[in-house]
């Protein structure tokens, strides 16, 4: 098969209809949406029998590794709208070192830092991207931590689109430069991510941006869900025991605990899940606190601060769907203070050559704590997900020098 057969060859679409997730009324689908009219996130259904019949594992098998190998279980109807930069399927990179140093028996990074634009972001601003190009949007506004906005970016300049982008203002000076660069408008806001977030909603109603915020649209969930569909295919059909996320806004845990309900019901899986894990910052942990008082939503976390900026979250329109998530998984939500997010950074640094991000080392943390306090087995095979490339933040600095004029003491260096 042709490295490109993702993109070139037609391949039937599933799509029925949307659902609110919240009240399961019906959206019709292939028309532009936001949130339901109870203001709460849609979701895409497909009809799973239909995709049962057309994909079958032997000719997924033979399909190129990149997340359109997925297609029936995507909502692209037309090839032509189908936006890529090189997207690869990311690998689950074994850390036996560590494993072994914490008497564990398996331990999984899923290191999504492969993807284009360095980030898991990509996943979803695919999708995103390509169906606003199949719906004939013409200009996209978002709120963002900096990666999302660095994958709107350069997906919808791909796609001849419009983009205007709003980031809190100590937002790494990476992200703010990748995004201009990719083709968009950036400002920096004095304000948290959900400050930003209000000025996309007032650009929206005022002169009509297509806002496209974590969850305010459809797709973007979507895009995510090809993390656990990748997933499970990498384990050969299997999931893990547990699955430690690094959770803001908490796209990818939703769309991944989709993915593993849909491959169910196409056959693909039995009824086996893995528990999800929802990684936070001590600084910012609406969703713990939600979910250690067994509440349903998650109200705002105040003051909320962190190294990892990407998870710096004070408040989703998707809260009851991660807080339903991890507890229908019999999983549990878990706050990681800063420094044991930086000890963690370091560790597997200097031990596996291994470069997290901020927020990769938020799940490392977690697991280690959870693995200290009996939440997690030794013999449980875990995964971890580094949603991006490490390069992308400020790494510390090296002071060491060596003069070339003066005598060298080698047994010295
Ligand atoms: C590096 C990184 N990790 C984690 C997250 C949180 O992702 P999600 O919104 O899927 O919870 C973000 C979001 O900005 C991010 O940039």
């Amino acid at each position: 098969m042709r490295f490109d057969a993702n993109l070139t060859i037609e391949r039937p679409t599933f799509v029925t209809h949307l659902e609110c997730s919240y009240t399961g009324e019906r959206y019709e689908a292939d028309r532009v949406h936001n949130l339901s009219a109870a203001g709460k996130p849609l979701l895409v259904r497909y009809d799973l029998d239909g995709v049962k019949k057309a994909l079958n594992k032997d000719e997924l098998a033979r399909r190129p590794q990149d997340l359109w190998r997925y297609r029936e279980l995507l909502p692209v109807r037309r090839l032509e709208d189908i936006v890529s930069l090189g997207e690869a399927v990311t690998p689950l990179v074994a850390m036996p070192r560590l494993a072994k140093s914490l008497g564990a028996t398996e331990l999984l990074v899923k290191d999504e830092g492969r993807l284009p634009t360095g980030s898991f972001k990509a996943r979803g601003l695919i999708m995103a991207v390509s169906m606003a190009k199949a719906l004939g949007i013409t200009h996209m506004a978002m709120p963002t931590n900096g990666n999302a906005g660095a994958a709107l970016a350069a997906y919808a300049t791909r796609a001849g689109i419009r983009t205007t982008i709003f980031c809190p203002e100590d937002t790494p000076e990476v992200n703010v430069s990748e995004i201009e660069l990719q083709g968009a408008t950036v400002y920096r806001v004095n304000g948290l991510i959900d400050d930003c977030g209000k000025i996309v909603g007032q650009g929206k109603a005022e002169v009509g941006w297509f806002d496209v915020s974590t969850l305010k649209e459809p797709y973007r969930i979507e895009g995510k869900k090809t993390m656990g569909l990748e997933l499970a295919e990498q384990l050969d059909w299997d999931v893990p025991d547990v699955i430690f996320y690094p959770t803001g806004g908490g796209t990818g845990l939703i769309g991944m605990w989709k993915a593993f309900d849909e491959l169910e019901r196409i056959g693909f899986i039995g009824s086996k899940r893995p528990r999800m894990v929802a990684v936070q910052a001590a600084g910012c942990a609406p969703m713990v606190r939600a979910w250690e008082k067994g509440e349903e939503h998650a109200p705002r976390w105040e003051d909320a601060h962190t190294i990892a900026s990407g998870i710096r979250v004070p408040q989703a329109v998707g809260d009851f769907l991660i807080l339903r998530a991890v507890r229908e998984s019999n999983g549990f939500a878990i706050a990681v203070p800063d420094d044991a997010i930086q000890v963690a950074l370091d560790e597997m640094a200097k031990s596996e050559g291994f470069l997290l991000c901020p927020e990769g080392a938020a799940t490392y943390a977690a697991y280690k704590q959870a693995l200290a306090d009996g939440r997690v087995r030794r013999d449980e095979r875990a995964v971890l997900f580094n949603c991006a490339t490490g390069l992308k933040y400020p790494l510390p600095p090296v002071h060491r020098t060596i003069d070339r004029h003066k005598p060298i003491d080698f047994k010295a260096l």
